[in-house]
């Protein structure tokens, strides 16, 4: 062979190698054993599908168990004083109890009501206008956010890289010899993905090991009906009762915030919202981004009655004639969003602290 024809083959061989490894690297599922670690098994409930995980933040027990004690730990916050659990409380589908607006460290109020903390994984972006882009990138929000932890990143890992176990936690998780940024993000996201709901009435209606009232069938039926309640346009029926798309319901004439407009910048967006999850709506009162209803008859009044002709209303509202509810039908719809609780979400002892 001459000196040519071995140089051809020896780098064949590299390019094959590299293939190779490109190929592994590319066929790595999140399911996948991350060296040393016990990977995380979801439970999904039947009336939800599968989960995308993000093969860059593979779910371990390891990874979800720092996740879960990084959520309760104040050290995360300015003073030390607050943890994600402050404003995101089980008990109330992880909203924050019955306030309109939660107190961040400094005493300062927010201007947005805390969102309920359930089946996150199965959405695109976060927070009410969509201005977080993945669950990881979420985290640091609050975090940072001066009405609320109010804390400055690098001291945060100051604190935590002199912590007495922290470090041995984070580099048995994600190796390194330093705690980053990335890794708080990762292990909080990755606790957020294990918040899944799905045992409600409702769910075992479906599942046949329940019936509902003939109250509640009634509020399936306007849930449902195009010319009655029409929720099911945006809050879609089954699994995550929502399409999460972003949807101006006419709250104001003239919005105070404009919401996802913030975001895109584009002014066909002002006063548009992501359209939330209803299940456990019963719990995670008071409603819609500012807090404004106190209860969810006063929500349903507003889709009856209550909404403004303001620019950007969503055409499903524009197009429905007001005052179709009357009280009862109103009552009906509560009692079937009434089914949507899951008791077992909020009293399970893995999501407690
Ligand atoms: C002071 C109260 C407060 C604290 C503390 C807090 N949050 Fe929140 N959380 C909120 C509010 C208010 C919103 C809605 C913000 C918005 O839309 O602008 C929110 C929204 C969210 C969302 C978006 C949910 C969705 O459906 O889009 C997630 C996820 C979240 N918080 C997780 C966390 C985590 C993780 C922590 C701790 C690192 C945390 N929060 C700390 C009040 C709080
Ligand atoms: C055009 C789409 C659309 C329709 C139709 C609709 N909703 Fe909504 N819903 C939304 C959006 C978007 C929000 C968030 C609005 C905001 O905060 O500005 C919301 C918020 C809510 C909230 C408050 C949720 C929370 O976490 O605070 C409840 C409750 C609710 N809707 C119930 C209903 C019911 C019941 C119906 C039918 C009578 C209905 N919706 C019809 C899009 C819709």
């Amino acid at each position: 062979m001459n000196k040519l024809n071995k140089l051809i083959i020896a780098s064949l061989a590299g390019f094959c190698f590299i293939l190779f490894i490109v190929g592994c690297k590319k066929s790595q599922s999140p399911d996948e054993q991350v060296a040393g670690l016990t990977p995380y098994v979801l439970q999904i409930p039947n009336g939800l599908p599968p989960m995308d995980i993000p093969a860059s933040n593979p779910m371990t027990e390891e990874g979800v168990a720092l996740g879960k004690q990084l959520f309760f730990d104040p050290i995360l916050s300015g003073d030390n004083t607050m943890s994600c659990a402050s404003c995101h409380k089980q008990s109330f589908s992880f909203s924050d109890s019955s306030v309109q607006f939660s107190t961040g460290i400094d005493k300062l109020i927010g201007t947005r009501n805390a969102m309920p903390l359930v089946n996150l994984g199965y959405q695109k972006q976060f927070f009410w206008d969509g201005g977080a882009a993945d669950l990881e990138s979420q985290v640091i929000g609050p975090i940072q956010n001066p009405v609320e932890m109010h804390e400055d990143l690098n001291n945060v890992l100051a604190e935590l890289n002199a912590h007495p176990t922290y470090p041995a936690l984070f580099k048995r998780v994600f190796g390194g010899d330093k705690i980053g940024t990335a890794m708080i993000m990762k292990a909080i996201a990755q606790f957020e993905r294990t918040l899944i709901s799905g045992n409600s009435k409702y769910d075992q209606v479906k599942a046949g090991t329940a019936s509902f009232t003939p109250q509640e069938l009634r509020g399936l039926s306007w849930y449902t009906d195009m010319k009655k309640g029409d929720c099911a346009h945006c809050h879609v029926i089954g699994s995550t009762f929502s399409d999460f798309e972003y949807r101006n319901t006419g709250l104001d004439s003239i919005p105070v915030d404009i919401g996802r407009g913030r975001i895109t910048l584009n002014p066909t967006d002002d006063g548009k919202f992501k359209t939330p999850s209803l299940r456990n709506i019963a719990l995670t009162g008071p409603y819609m981004h500012d807090g404004r209803f106190k209860t969810l008859e006063e929500c349903i009044q507003h889709y009856n009655i209550g909404f403004k002709y303001t620019a950007n209303l969503d055409p499903n509202l524009d197009n429905i004639k007001k005052g179709r509810l009357n009280p009862a039908d109103v009552q009906d719809i509560i009692a079937f969003l009434n089914t949507l609780t899951d008791t077992e979400f909020i009293t399970n002892p893995k999501f407690k602290k």
